[in-house]
């Protein structure tokens, strides 16, 4: 595969109208959001659950790619056919997270660095075997008056420059994904700040290792206040203040740059996204979503582990894949939601955490 080829898989993840699911919750993690429903987790389950997503009647008209793990992507469909088949005959391109997760930082225990290098080129041969045509990789980044560290900085920006290159040897498209999170009191100034500082250290690495621009994406946060801040920032505020940090510190080679949710609402991480799609500014990268909790809540919520609500989940599914799919275009409107189930944010949901 050239790097025209990795280009033009990077350039269908974001086809116009279109975004990725992130549906690689680890075992334990899709554990608790069952347990929370009352609904037991077990590899049959869980199966279920993703074929019910995976299997979603035009999802691939708003869906791109899908984001497994390593469990997922080695499932059958109930009638035999391997899960990234299922997905691949629906028009959507299979991916794999293959991170190993956040682990304490030596030296500064409040922060974290990802790991998953050791092996990686293995790893990525085999998953592309399965069929996976691209990865991601996310490295979690907290914000205090003082962090992040200089240390936490650069050793996220290399491993994920490193996964990068990596993964275009190995002929996957790597999705870059440095999360800074919403939780804590910051304000949106102080997400601005260390959103630009985190952008800058990872193309820095970037371009270092010597990754393809063109043949990757980048899943950034958005830029907003943290969840215990007192001052919500409306919608209309969060759209300029994500732009201008992206115009600032994301490279015009990259062809696209997909969100994660995060843990807003449902409905909020679609307005955002609509928000920063309808600005005037030129924005010379497509701007669209890969979420995980804000696509997948109000499906989960309205499957709840029942076979008889298999097709409820679909569309709620459905619903939520639609309206982002028109947000990633500026097109989103309140009039979407009439007929969406369970998109608003139940208090349960406020807990959940991403792995
Ligand atoms: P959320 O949209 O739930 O944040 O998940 C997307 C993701 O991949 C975060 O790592």
């Amino acid at each position: 595969m050239t790097s025209h080829d990795l280009q033009s898989v990077a350039l269908t993840l974001v086809a116009t109208g279109k975004g990725i699911l992130a549906a690689y919750e680890t075992i334990p993690t899709l554990t608790r959001r069952f347990d929370a429903l009352g609904i037991q987790s077990t590899e049959h389950s869980r199966r279920t659950y993703r074929e019910m997503l995976f299997t979603s009647a035009g999802a691939g008209e708003f869906i791109s790619g899908v984001i497994m793990q390593d469990e997922t992507i080695r499932q059958k469909s109930s009638d035999g056919t391997p899960l990234a088949q299922v997905l691949s005959n629906q028009g959507i391109l299979p991916g794999i997270k293959i991170d190993t997760g956040a682990k304490p930082l030596a030296g500064s225990p409040d922060e974290t660095v990802t790991e998953g290098l050791d092996g990686l080129r293995d790893r990525l041969r085999e998953y592309h075997g399965m069929g996976a045509r691209f990865a991601k990789w996310r490295a979690v980044i907290h914000i205090t008056d003082a962090l992040p560290s200089v240390a936490c900085l650069s050793a996220n920006a290399h491993a994920l420059a490193r996964y990068a290159a990596l993964c275009q040897e190995q002929h996957l498209v790597p999705i870059v994904e440095p999360e800074v999170l919403m939780d804590r009191s910051h304000t949106i100034e102080r997400c601005e700040e260390v959103t630009g500082i985190v952008l800058h250290a990872v193309f820095r690495a970037l371009v270092e290792q010597g990754v393809g621009l063109e043949g990757m994406l980048l899943k950034p946060n958005m830029v907003i206040a943290g969840k215990e801040c007192p001052y919500q920032v409306p919608i209309r505020d969060v759209g300029p203040a994500t732009l201008r940090c992206l115009r600032r510190h994301v490279p015009v080679a990259v062809p696209g740059i997909v969100f994660l949710s995060g843990g807003q609402s449902a409905l909020l991480a679609t307005a955002h996204l609509n928000a920063v799609n309808r600005l005037p500014d030129s924005k010379p990268w497509k701007v669209s979503f890969s979420y995980g909790r804000a696509l997948q809540a109000p499906a989960l919520e309205a499957w709840h582990g029942g076979d008889e609500n298999l097709a409820a989940g679909q569309h709620a599914f459905y619903q939520r894949a639609r309206a982002n799919g028109a947000a990633s275009v500026g097109q989103y409107t309140d009039e979407m939601e009439a007929a969406s189930p369970g998109a608003d944010d139940p208090p349960h949901r406020r807990d959940w955490r991403d792995d």
